[in-house]
Protein backbone atom coordinates (compact mmCIF):
# COMPACT_ATOMS: atom_id res chain seq x y z
CA UNK A 1 0.00 0.00 0.00
CA UNK A 2 1.53 3.59 -1.10
CA UNK A 3 0.46 6.70 -0.72
CA UNK A 4 -0.47 8.33 -3.78
CA UNK A 5 -1.87 12.13 -2.56
CA UNK A 6 0.11 12.76 0.58
CA UNK A 7 2.40 15.77 0.82
CA UNK A 8 4.33 14.71 4.18
CA UNK A 9 6.50 17.43 4.72
CA UNK A 10 3.12 19.44 4.77
CA UNK A 11 1.41 17.06 6.81
CA UNK A 12 4.28 16.91 9.07
CA UNK A 13 4.97 21.06 9.23
CA UNK A 14 1.52 21.84 9.59
CA UNK A 15 -0.68 18.77 11.24
CA UNK A 16 1.62 16.46 13.02
CA UNK A 17 0.78 16.86 16.77
CA UNK A 18 -0.98 20.64 15.76
CA UNK A 19 -4.37 19.88 14.32
CA UNK A 20 -6.46 17.55 12.63
CA UNK A 21 -6.69 16.40 8.66
CA UNK A 22 -8.83 14.65 6.97
CA UNK A 23 -7.45 13.04 4.44
CA UNK A 24 -9.67 11.56 1.50
CA UNK A 25 -8.45 8.27 -0.26
CA UNK A 26 -4.72 9.12 -0.17
CA UNK A 27 -3.92 5.80 -2.06
CA UNK A 28 -2.93 3.87 -4.85
CA UNK A 29 -5.76 1.33 -4.80
CA UNK A 30 -7.28 0.66 -1.69
CA UNK A 31 -8.47 -2.88 -0.47
CA UNK A 32 -8.87 -3.61 2.71
CA UNK A 33 -6.23 -6.42 4.55
CA UNK A 34 -8.24 -8.29 6.68
CA UNK A 35 -12.14 -9.82 6.38
CA UNK A 36 -14.24 -9.45 10.14
CA UNK A 37 -14.27 -13.38 10.26
CA UNK A 38 -10.34 -13.25 10.82
CA UNK A 39 -10.70 -10.21 13.40
CA UNK A 40 -13.02 -12.33 15.30
CA UNK A 41 -10.65 -15.16 15.09
CA UNK A 42 -7.99 -13.50 16.75
CA UNK A 43 -10.13 -11.61 19.33
CA UNK A 44 -10.69 -15.95 20.01
CA UNK A 45 -6.93 -15.93 21.25
CA UNK A 46 -5.44 -16.16 24.36
CA UNK A 47 -2.49 -13.82 23.67
CA UNK A 48 -4.25 -11.71 21.54
CA UNK A 49 -5.64 -8.31 23.16
CA UNK A 50 -9.07 -7.69 22.40
CA UNK A 51 -12.08 -5.99 24.29
CA UNK A 52 -15.59 -5.95 23.08
CA UNK A 53 -17.83 -2.43 23.94
CA UNK A 54 -22.04 -2.28 24.06
CA UNK A 55 -24.12 0.19 24.21
CA UNK A 56 -27.44 -0.84 26.12
CA UNK A 57 -30.11 1.93 26.80
CA UNK A 58 -27.31 4.60 26.99
CA UNK A 59 -24.88 2.32 29.36
CA UNK A 60 -21.79 1.31 28.37
CA UNK A 61 -20.47 -1.72 28.99
CA UNK A 62 -16.53 -3.08 28.89
CA UNK A 63 -15.67 -6.96 28.12
CA UNK A 64 -11.93 -8.06 27.73
CA UNK A 65 -11.27 -10.90 25.55
CA UNK A 66 -10.69 -13.35 24.32
CA UNK A 67 -13.80 -13.81 23.25
CA UNK A 68 -15.26 -17.18 21.85
CA UNK A 69 -16.76 -18.19 18.56
CA UNK A 70 -19.81 -17.12 18.18
CA UNK A 71 -20.10 -14.55 21.28
CA UNK A 72 -20.92 -11.60 18.51
CA UNK A 73 -23.65 -13.36 17.30
CA UNK A 74 -25.41 -13.48 20.56
CA UNK A 75 -25.24 -9.89 21.10
CA UNK A 76 -28.85 -9.12 19.36
CA UNK A 77 -29.31 -5.85 17.57
CA UNK A 78 -27.35 -3.37 20.14
CA UNK A 79 -24.61 -1.63 18.86
CA UNK A 80 -20.97 -3.09 19.62
CA UNK A 81 -17.59 -2.85 18.66
CA UNK A 82 -14.96 -4.72 18.70
CA UNK A 83 -10.97 -3.76 19.49
CA UNK A 84 -8.44 -5.77 18.93
CA UNK A 85 -4.96 -4.44 19.89
CA UNK A 86 -1.54 -4.97 17.93
CA UNK A 87 -2.98 -6.65 14.92
CA UNK A 88 0.12 -5.91 12.86
CA UNK A 89 1.85 -8.23 15.21
CA UNK A 90 -0.29 -10.91 13.69
CA UNK A 91 -1.19 -10.39 10.20
CA UNK A 92 1.97 -9.59 7.55
CA UNK A 93 -1.30 -7.73 5.66
CA UNK A 94 -1.78 -5.33 8.31
CA UNK A 95 1.69 -4.68 9.78
CA UNK A 96 2.35 -3.42 5.61
CA UNK A 97 -0.03 -0.76 6.58
CA UNK A 98 2.36 1.01 8.27
CA UNK A 99 5.05 0.88 5.83
CA UNK A 100 3.71 4.54 4.06
CA UNK A 101 4.09 5.94 7.63
CA UNK A 102 7.69 5.32 8.01
CA UNK A 103 8.12 8.98 7.92
CA UNK A 104 7.71 8.59 11.50
CA UNK A 105 10.43 7.07 13.63
CA UNK A 106 10.05 3.42 14.52
CA UNK A 107 10.59 4.03 18.42
CA UNK A 108 7.51 6.58 18.02
CA UNK A 109 5.19 3.64 16.55
CA UNK A 110 3.07 1.26 18.65
CA UNK A 111 0.48 -1.01 16.67
CA UNK A 112 -2.28 -0.79 14.68
CA UNK A 113 -5.40 -1.36 16.51
CA UNK A 114 -8.66 -2.77 14.48
CA UNK A 115 -12.33 -2.10 15.12
CA UNK A 116 -15.17 -4.02 14.28
CA UNK A 117 -18.68 -2.03 14.69
CA UNK A 118 -22.44 -3.16 13.65
CA UNK A 119 -24.23 -0.14 12.70
CA UNK A 120 -23.99 2.64 15.79
CA UNK A 121 -21.17 1.22 17.51
CA UNK A 122 -18.43 2.67 18.30
CA UNK A 123 -16.47 3.30 21.76
CA UNK A 124 -17.93 6.44 22.81
CA UNK A 125 -16.54 10.35 23.14
CA UNK A 126 -13.04 10.40 24.66
CA UNK A 127 -9.44 11.79 23.98
CA UNK A 128 -6.46 10.21 23.49
CA UNK A 129 -2.64 11.03 24.75
CA UNK A 130 -1.68 9.89 21.50
CA UNK A 131 -1.46 10.74 17.82
CA UNK A 132 -3.31 8.62 15.49
CA UNK A 133 -4.35 8.02 11.66
CA UNK A 134 -8.01 6.74 12.05
CA UNK A 135 -8.19 4.86 8.52
CA UNK A 136 -11.56 3.37 7.64
CA UNK A 137 -11.20 0.30 5.89
CA UNK A 138 -14.05 -1.20 5.42
CA UNK A 139 -17.94 0.24 5.44
CA UNK A 140 -18.47 3.89 6.40
CA UNK A 141 -17.71 5.79 9.93
CA UNK A 142 -19.21 9.30 10.77
CA UNK A 143 -16.19 11.03 12.93
CA UNK A 144 -16.81 14.02 14.73
CA UNK A 145 -13.80 16.39 16.42
CA UNK A 146 -14.38 18.06 19.53
CA UNK A 147 -12.41 20.97 21.64
CA UNK A 148 -8.78 20.10 22.85
CA UNK A 149 -8.92 18.03 26.12
CA UNK A 150 -6.52 17.82 29.33
CA UNK A 151 -5.91 16.40 32.84
CA UNK A 152 -9.05 18.34 34.12
CA UNK A 153 -11.53 17.52 31.12
CA UNK A 154 -14.45 16.04 33.12
CA UNK A 155 -15.41 11.99 32.33
CA UNK A 156 -18.24 10.13 32.89
CA UNK A 157 -18.22 8.26 36.04
CA UNK A 158 -17.01 4.61 34.41
CA UNK A 159 -14.74 1.98 36.02
CA UNK A 160 -13.01 1.13 32.66
CA UNK A 161 -13.97 3.48 30.12
CA UNK A 162 -12.33 6.86 29.55
CA UNK A 163 -15.75 8.82 28.29
CA UNK A 164 -16.08 12.83 28.08
CA UNK A 165 -19.13 13.73 30.07
CA UNK A 166 -19.72 16.76 27.66
CA UNK A 167 -18.74 16.31 24.01
CA UNK A 168 -19.39 18.95 21.85
CA UNK A 169 -18.55 18.24 18.10
CA UNK A 170 -17.05 21.01 15.99
CA UNK A 171 -16.20 19.23 12.89
CA UNK A 172 -17.56 16.23 11.67
CA UNK A 173 -17.30 14.11 8.64
CA UNK A 174 -18.21 10.63 7.17
CA UNK A 175 -15.48 8.52 6.35
CA UNK A 176 -15.64 5.88 2.97
CA UNK A 177 -13.43 2.93 2.38
CA UNK A 178 -9.79 3.96 2.20
CA UNK A 179 -10.39 7.70 3.60
CA UNK A 180 -7.75 8.68 6.72
CA UNK A 181 -8.31 11.16 9.63
CA UNK A 182 -5.11 12.32 11.56
CA UNK A 183 -5.82 12.93 15.39
CA UNK A 184 -3.33 15.02 17.29
CA UNK A 185 -3.07 13.95 20.87
CA UNK A 186 -5.77 14.88 23.23
CA UNK A 187 -8.63 16.05 21.04
CA UNK A 188 -11.74 14.85 22.12
CA UNK A 189 -13.43 11.96 18.82
CA UNK A 190 -16.22 9.91 18.53
CA UNK A 191 -16.68 7.65 15.56
CA UNK A 192 -20.00 5.98 15.00
CA UNK A 193 -20.39 3.27 12.01
CA UNK A 194 -23.04 3.48 9.87
CA UNK A 195 -24.24 0.06 8.89
CA UNK A 196 -22.83 -3.09 9.81
CA UNK A 197 -19.39 -4.11 9.05
CA UNK A 198 -17.61 -1.19 9.52
CA UNK A 199 -14.02 -1.43 10.12
CA UNK A 200 -11.42 1.55 11.04
CA UNK A 201 -7.15 0.19 11.38
CA UNK A 202 -5.64 2.60 13.79
CA UNK A 203 -1.90 3.74 12.87
CA UNK A 204 -1.04 4.52 16.61
CA UNK A 205 1.88 5.81 18.05
CA UNK A 206 3.11 6.28 21.27
CA UNK A 207 5.36 8.90 23.26
CA UNK A 208 6.53 8.44 27.09
CA UNK A 209 5.20 10.73 29.42
CA UNK A 210 7.34 12.56 31.99
CA UNK A 211 6.90 10.66 34.67
CA UNK A 212 7.49 7.04 32.85
CA UNK A 213 10.86 8.34 31.78
CA UNK A 214 11.83 9.57 35.50
CA UNK A 215 10.83 6.78 37.13
CA UNK A 216 12.26 4.30 34.85
CA UNK A 217 15.62 5.71 33.90
CA UNK A 218 16.24 6.46 37.19
CA UNK A 219 15.68 3.10 38.29
CA UNK A 220 17.66 1.73 35.67
CA UNK A 221 20.77 4.46 36.82
CA UNK A 222 20.56 3.18 40.56
CA UNK A 223 20.83 -0.53 40.05
CA UNK A 224 24.58 0.03 38.95
CA UNK A 225 25.28 2.27 41.88
CA UNK A 226 26.92 1.05 45.18
CA UNK A 227 25.66 2.11 48.38
CA UNK A 228 28.61 3.47 49.87
CA UNK A 229 28.61 5.89 47.00
CA UNK A 230 26.94 8.53 49.69
CA UNK A 231 26.61 12.72 50.50
CA UNK A 232 29.61 13.49 52.21
CA UNK A 233 30.80 16.94 53.75
CA UNK A 234 34.27 16.85 54.88
CA UNK A 235 34.05 20.78 54.33
CA UNK A 236 31.20 20.83 56.75
CA UNK A 237 30.98 24.23 58.73
CA UNK A 238 29.43 25.26 61.64
CA UNK A 239 25.65 26.16 61.54
CA UNK A 240 24.54 28.87 63.32
CA UNK A 241 21.00 27.17 63.76
CA UNK A 242 21.77 23.45 63.50
CA UNK A 243 18.40 22.65 62.21
CA UNK A 244 18.74 24.59 58.35
CA UNK A 245 19.59 22.61 55.68
CA UNK A 246 22.34 24.56 53.99
CA UNK A 247 22.15 26.08 50.39
CA UNK A 248 25.54 24.81 49.80
CA UNK A 249 24.00 20.92 51.23
CA UNK A 250 21.43 20.76 48.87
CA UNK A 251 23.62 21.77 45.70
CA UNK A 252 25.69 18.79 46.91
CA UNK A 253 22.84 16.64 47.18
CA UNK A 254 21.14 18.12 43.96
CA UNK A 255 24.57 17.66 42.13
CA UNK A 256 24.34 13.59 43.13
CA UNK A 257 21.11 13.75 41.14
CA UNK A 258 22.47 15.91 38.59
CA UNK A 259 25.33 14.05 37.67
CA UNK A 260 24.35 10.82 37.07
CA UNK A 261 20.81 11.62 35.55
CA UNK A 262 22.56 13.62 32.79
CA UNK A 263 24.90 10.98 31.43
CA UNK A 264 24.11 11.04 27.77
CA UNK A 265 25.74 8.68 27.03
CA UNK A 266 24.23 6.19 29.75
CA UNK A 267 20.96 7.64 28.40
CA UNK A 268 21.23 7.59 24.93
CA UNK A 269 22.02 3.08 25.87
CA UNK A 270 19.49 2.93 28.43
CA UNK A 271 16.74 4.61 26.15
CA UNK A 272 17.60 2.66 22.67
CA UNK A 273 17.16 -1.04 25.40
CA UNK A 274 13.72 0.58 27.33
CA UNK A 275 12.43 1.66 23.70
CA UNK A 276 12.58 -1.52 22.16
CA UNK A 277 11.22 -3.41 24.14
CA UNK A 278 9.32 -6.07 22.33
CA UNK A 279 5.29 -5.39 23.35
CA UNK A 280 4.26 -8.77 22.52
CA UNK A 281 7.02 -11.34 23.24
CA UNK A 282 4.82 -14.38 22.48
CA UNK A 283 4.92 -13.98 19.03
CA UNK A 284 8.21 -15.71 19.04
CA UNK A 285 10.12 -16.63 15.47
CA UNK A 286 12.87 -18.28 17.48
CA UNK A 287 13.92 -20.98 15.55
CA UNK A 288 13.53 -24.49 16.79
CA UNK A 289 17.36 -26.02 15.59
CA UNK A 290 19.85 -23.05 15.95
CA UNK A 291 21.20 -21.44 13.14
CA UNK A 292 24.44 -21.93 12.34
CA UNK A 293 26.87 -19.28 10.14
CA UNK A 294 27.39 -21.72 6.98
CA UNK A 295 23.16 -21.77 7.14
CA UNK A 296 23.46 -17.93 7.20
CA UNK A 297 25.79 -17.91 4.79
CA UNK A 298 24.07 -20.29 2.50
CA UNK A 299 20.54 -18.89 2.84
CA UNK A 300 22.36 -15.41 1.74
CA UNK A 301 23.98 -17.17 -1.10
CA UNK A 302 20.26 -17.79 -2.47
CA UNK A 303 19.18 -14.66 -2.10
CA UNK A 304 16.96 -15.43 0.37
CA UNK A 305 15.56 -12.44 1.80
CA UNK A 306 15.18 -11.80 5.43
CA UNK A 307 12.51 -10.11 7.20
CA UNK A 308 11.95 -8.77 10.41
CA UNK A 309 9.66 -10.26 13.31
CA UNK A 310 6.68 -7.62 12.95
CA UNK A 311 6.51 -7.57 17.14
CA UNK A 312 10.24 -6.68 17.46
CA UNK A 313 11.48 -3.16 17.50
CA UNK A 314 14.15 -2.08 15.18
CA UNK A 315 16.24 1.39 16.39
CA UNK A 316 19.89 3.01 16.47
CA UNK A 317 21.62 5.95 17.58
CA UNK A 318 24.56 7.24 15.61
CA UNK A 319 27.93 7.66 17.55
CA UNK A 320 29.73 8.72 14.57
CA UNK A 321 29.87 8.79 11.02
CA UNK A 322 31.20 5.03 10.65
CA UNK A 323 29.54 3.92 14.06
CA UNK A 324 26.40 3.56 16.22
CA UNK A 325 24.58 1.34 18.42
CA UNK A 326 21.34 -0.85 17.36
CA UNK A 327 18.51 -1.78 19.28
CA UNK A 328 16.63 -4.77 19.11
CA UNK A 329 14.15 -6.08 21.47
CA UNK A 330 15.96 -4.35 24.74
CA UNK A 331 19.33 -5.31 23.47
CA UNK A 332 22.27 -3.19 22.47
CA UNK A 333 24.72 -3.82 19.55
CA UNK A 334 27.35 -1.45 19.01
CA UNK A 335 28.52 -1.48 15.19
CA UNK A 336 31.10 -0.35 13.17
CA UNK A 337 32.33 0.10 9.79
CA UNK A 338 30.71 -2.57 7.31
CA UNK A 339 28.03 -3.79 10.16
CA UNK A 340 26.82 0.36 10.50
CA UNK A 341 25.51 0.33 7.11
CA UNK A 342 24.17 -2.94 7.79
CA UNK A 343 22.37 -2.03 11.05
CA UNK A 344 21.00 0.94 8.78
CA UNK A 345 19.25 -1.39 6.53
CA UNK A 346 17.49 -3.70 8.80
CA UNK A 347 16.36 -0.57 10.67
CA UNK A 348 14.87 1.01 7.22
CA UNK A 349 13.30 -1.64 5.77
CA UNK A 350 11.00 -5.11 7.15
CA UNK A 351 12.70 -7.42 4.42
CA UNK A 352 15.45 -7.06 2.39
CA UNK A 353 17.97 -9.45 0.85
CA UNK A 354 21.85 -9.57 1.46
CA UNK A 355 24.74 -9.50 -0.43
CA UNK A 356 26.60 -12.88 -0.09
CA UNK A 357 29.41 -11.54 0.71
CA UNK A 358 28.84 -10.04 3.38
CA UNK A 359 31.44 -10.02 6.36
CA UNK A 360 31.76 -12.39 9.14
CA UNK A 361 30.75 -9.83 11.68
CA UNK A 362 27.36 -9.00 9.76
CA UNK A 363 27.15 -12.73 9.23
CA UNK A 364 27.83 -13.09 13.07
CA UNK A 365 25.02 -10.54 13.71
CA UNK A 366 22.60 -11.88 11.40
CA UNK A 367 23.05 -15.73 13.00
CA UNK A 368 22.20 -13.82 16.49
CA UNK A 369 19.62 -12.01 15.62
CA UNK A 370 17.56 -15.00 13.50
CA UNK A 371 18.64 -17.16 16.82
CA UNK A 372 16.73 -15.09 18.78
CA UNK A 373 14.02 -14.50 16.93
CA UNK A 374 14.13 -10.78 15.87
CA UNK A 375 14.93 -11.63 11.80
CA UNK A 376 14.38 -14.91 10.05
CA UNK A 377 14.61 -16.05 6.13
CA UNK A 378 11.28 -15.68 4.55
CA UNK A 379 10.83 -19.22 4.11
CA UNK A 380 11.91 -20.60 7.59
CA UNK A 381 9.35 -18.09 9.15
CA UNK A 382 6.91 -18.79 12.12
C1 LIG B 1 -12.45 2.85 16.95
O1 LIG B 1 -11.83 2.32 16.04
O2 LIG B 1 -13.66 2.72 17.04
C2 LIG B 1 -11.77 3.63 18.03
C3 LIG B 1 -10.56 4.32 17.62
C4 LIG B 1 -10.31 5.54 18.48
O3 LIG B 1 -11.20 6.32 18.70
O4 LIG B 1 -9.17 5.80 18.92
CO1 LIG C 1 -9.46 7.38 20.16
Amino acid sequence: MRFKNFDIPAFLQEYWQKKPLLIRSPWDAWSNPLEPNELAGLADEDHVESRLVTQRNQRWELEQGPFPEGRFGKLERIPWTLLVQGVDHHVPSVAALLEPFRFVPNWRVDDVMVSYAVDGGGVGPHFDHYDVFLLQGLGRRRWELGELCDETTELLPHDDLRLLADFRAVEEWILEPGDMLYVPPRVAHRGVAIGDDCMTYSIGFRAPSRAELLTNWAESVSTDLSDGDRYADPDLAEQRNPGEISSSAIRSLQAMISETMLDRSAFERWFGQYSTMPKDPDIDWRPEETISSEVVLQCLAESIPLVRNPASRFSFIREQTTSLLLFIDGRCYPCRDEVTAFAEQICASVQFTFDAQSSLSIIELIVELVNQGSLAFLDQEE
